[in-house]
């Protein structure tokens, strides 16, 4: 993709500078069209140019005009040492300070971008299959390396719009023979009906009965089984309150803004600050939510997403004992939250859901072997005890994905496999699970390193209880008697009569 960039700004000088100095600073700058504004950039490609250069009293103007090799902005700061130095021997000026006039960024596209507005730019018009974006940034903007990430924002944006439509990868990579059904119905309005789940208050939450949460345990049992004890994990705690720096370094902050529960502290916990909200409340039984912003600071973060980012703050910035490898270790302690698209789902696509996220980290062969090693529990599990037809496809990584982004991860080794489930009620296919290989993104993410200073990376593993439900009762009905052995064994006798609403 060309990208080309148009810089027009002045240095501001201490001073004038006399009219016998123009001629030493012309070829002072056409030195550097030759070489410094070069230097860098790959064979046959151009670096920057000066295009244009006055003196104006105490101002020199620049124009500059560049590709991405040498960007012009960049070709500005590389000038202001041999102009200092130039300026300053002789004529005793110093250079005081970038004042940048007209910056523009133009790449080809053939679609307009999604979304009309980009930080630091203040317009965007399109001519002839080019879109250009006009700059309002100033010279510490520069020296901040703003203009680079606009323009990495400008090719995101400009290849969404082109393969926007083209969604996420999916490649099939092996499915179970197809089983007979008798039972077509919606699990989760069967489910209700039977009054073993009910709706929480809150959207998109359920409130599991005893017979439902039995199943569900036993679930967690045969992850226990067949999987966690089987490959020697370690059982651990991970925070349910995700701050904005483990997004950063996790890279959630860069898309994941539409789909999670933002947490917002009080902005004192002093009772007289909230006592006008207490005494509103009292006097209308109505919560004042208008007043209530006022009192509630900026969110700090939000509710459990993807669940295994915060652990990595356990391991942040430290050297591992290579003798620790492979670390294997899982969370099942809470909740995590997804504000999903509105309407009224059943338990496959819930707000608020029960995860075991397992999580592993080695020398990246221990990682692909124990992806393997994974991969092979779950076709058991899936196959021998909950009897289920599914299949398991190679897909987008989920950390791509839950960045908003679309492709593969170029190296064939990492990504993430989505275990999919057929439910027989509406022929669909359900994700209800994934497994993946996330290379070095974590360790490096958190700079985590290995003791004998080779590649240190990672995998996690997310079992949704909620999608395995969905699953299974898609599959095998409520019925005790329709279910596999395997599981029958670890429910046991189902607790009966609990409640009775009368
Ligand atoms: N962390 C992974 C995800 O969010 C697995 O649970 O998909
Ligand atoms: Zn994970």
């Amino acid at each position: 993709m060309s990208i080309t960039f148009n810089l027009k700004a002045n240095f501001r000088l201490s001073g004038a500078v006399p009219k016998e100095c123009e001629s030493e600073l012309g070829a002072l700058l056409e030195d550097a069209n030759r070489n410094l504004l070069r230097k860098g950039a790959p064979q046959g490609q151009k670096g920057a140019e000066i295009v244009d250069w006055r003196l104006d009293e105490d101002r020199l103007y620049l124009e500059i005009h560049s590709g991405r090799y040498v960007r012009a902005h960049d070709a500005l700061l590389r000038l202001r040492k041999p102009l200092s130095g130039t300026l300053g021997k002789k004529y005793h000026i110093g250079i005081r300070g970038i004042e940048v006039l007209d910056f523009e960024i133009s790449s080809e596209t053939e679609h307009e971008l999604t979304n009309p507005r980009i930080p630091f730019v203040r317009s965007i018009t399109y001519e002839d299959g080019t879109v250009t974006l006009d700059l309002e940034v100033d010279g510490s903007d520069l020296e901040n390396r703003v203009p680079d990430r606009i323009m990495n924002l400008l090719e995101e944006k400009v290849e969404q719009s082109t393969y926007g439509g083209k969604g996420e990868h999916w490649e099939l990579m092996w499915e179970s023979p197809h089983r007979e059904y008798r039972f077509r119905e919606d699990p989760s309005k069967t489910l209700e009906g039977l009054g073993w789940i009910r709706r929480g208050s809150s959207r998109g939450q359920w409130i599991y009965g005893p017979e439902m949460t039995r199943v569900l345990r036993a679930f967690v049992s045969i992850v226990e089984r067949d999987l966690l004890n089987k490959l020697g994990y370690n059982e651990m705690i991970f925070p349910k309150l995700v701050t904005w720096d483990v997004w950063k370094r996790s890279g959630h902050a860069k898309g994941v803004y539409p789909e999670i529960y933002f947490v917002c502290p009080p902005k004192t916990r002093d009772p007289d600050f909230w006592e006008e909200v207490i005494d509103h409340y009292k006097v209308t039984n109505e919560i004042p939510l208008e007043l209530l912003k006022e009192k509630i600071d900026y969110p700090i973060g939000g509710m459990c997403y993807a669940q295994c980012p915060p652990f990595w703050v356990f391991v942040q910035g430290e050297t591992i004992a290579d003798d620790c490898m492979p670390v294997k270790v899982f969370d099942r302690s809470g909740t995590s939250h997804r504000y999903e698209s509105g309407g009224l789902h059943g338990m496959e696509r819930v707000d608020e859901f029960h995860r075991i996220e397992v999580l592993w980290m080695g020398t990246p062969e221990q990682m692909v072997e124990h992806s393997k090693e994974l991969q092979e529990c779950y076709k058991h599990i899936f196959n021998d005890v909950l009897e289920l037809e599914w299949r398991q496809a190679w897909v987008t990584p989920w950390f791509m994905a839950q960045e908003g982004m679309t492709g593969l991860d170029e190296r064939k080794t990492v990504g993430t496999i989505d275990y999919e489930a057929l439910l027989p009620y509406n022929e669909s296919w359900l994700e209800f699970q994934n497994l993946s290989v996330n290379g070095d993104k974590y360790p490096r993410g958190f700079n985590v390193k290995l003791q004998s200073g080779e590649d240190l990376w990672s995998g996690c593993s997310g079992i949704g209880l909620e999608r395995w439900a969905s699953a299974f009762f898609a599959q095998h009905g409520p019925n005790p008697d329709d279910w596999p052995n395997g599981v029958l064994e670890l429910v046991g006798e189902l607790p009966r009569d609990v409640f009775k609403f009368l």
